[in-house]
């Protein structure tokens, strides 16, 4: 795939389309200058969309749910934590079909369920998704941002280590579950 840099904007041909990034957002040349909309957008997660994106989340491979945490009020807890870093990707302004749950506890960034829905991937949509949420993380003083995948999520893995998240061997990660 080829990529070209012009006024701020990267121009890239996917598809048989040429499309282009400019501002976060991914645009469909043809589409575009049809009908002058937004092919892609992304925006700020919102609570009032939990049960089209707990859907989406439960039906997608990778994304590891863990019942209380995933749940309306632990989401709405951790969006009024994190209202900055968490965002969704709606295709023509309607359905969402990405995500990302970025946050931070004063030290390092976290993230969570990253996910782009299977028709819409290999477009680099998860690449910008991901953009937009270290750039929150960086405004909110962060530095460093770490995240668990599972080991068999071949492609997940190969996002990750293309993203640039290293696998730390020197480490063992370990939990303790506090409360029932
Ligand atoms: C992982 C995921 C979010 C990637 O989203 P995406 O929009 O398809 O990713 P992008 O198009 O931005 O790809 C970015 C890079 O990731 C790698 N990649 C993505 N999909 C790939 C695939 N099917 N095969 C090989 N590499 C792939 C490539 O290096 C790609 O860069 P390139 O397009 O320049 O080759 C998506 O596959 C997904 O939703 N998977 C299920 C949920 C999941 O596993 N989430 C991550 C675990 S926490």
């Amino acid at each position: 795939m080829g990529f070209c840099f012009f006024g701020g904007s990267v121009f890239f041909i996917y598809d048989g389309f040429l499309r282009y990034f400019r501002g976060g957002n991914c645009y469909n040349n043809k589409q575009h200058k049809q009908r002058g909309i937004k092919m892609y957008k992304i925006e700020k997660m919102n609570i009032k969309d939990y049960e089209k994106i707990i859907d989406m989340w439960k039906n997608t491979d990778g994304v590891g749910l863990s019942g209380d945490d995933d749940s309306r009020k632990s989401i709405k807890k951790f969006l009024k934590k994190n209202h900055n870093t968490c965002f969704v990707v709606k295709y023509k302004n309607k359905e969402i079909i990405g995500t990302i749950m970025a946050g931070n506890d004063g030290r390092r960034g976290h993230i969570y369920h990253l996910m782009v829905k299977p028709d819409h991937r290999k477009n680099g949509i998860g690449k910008k998704l991901l953009e937009k949420a270290e750039k929150s993380l960086q405004k909110e003083g962060i530095r460093k941002i770490f995240l668990v995948v599972f080991k068999e999520n071949d492609i997940g893995n190969i996002f990750w280590e293309e993203a640039g998240y290293k696998i730390r061997e020197d480490l063992n990660y370990r939990d303790k579950k506090i409360m029932d």
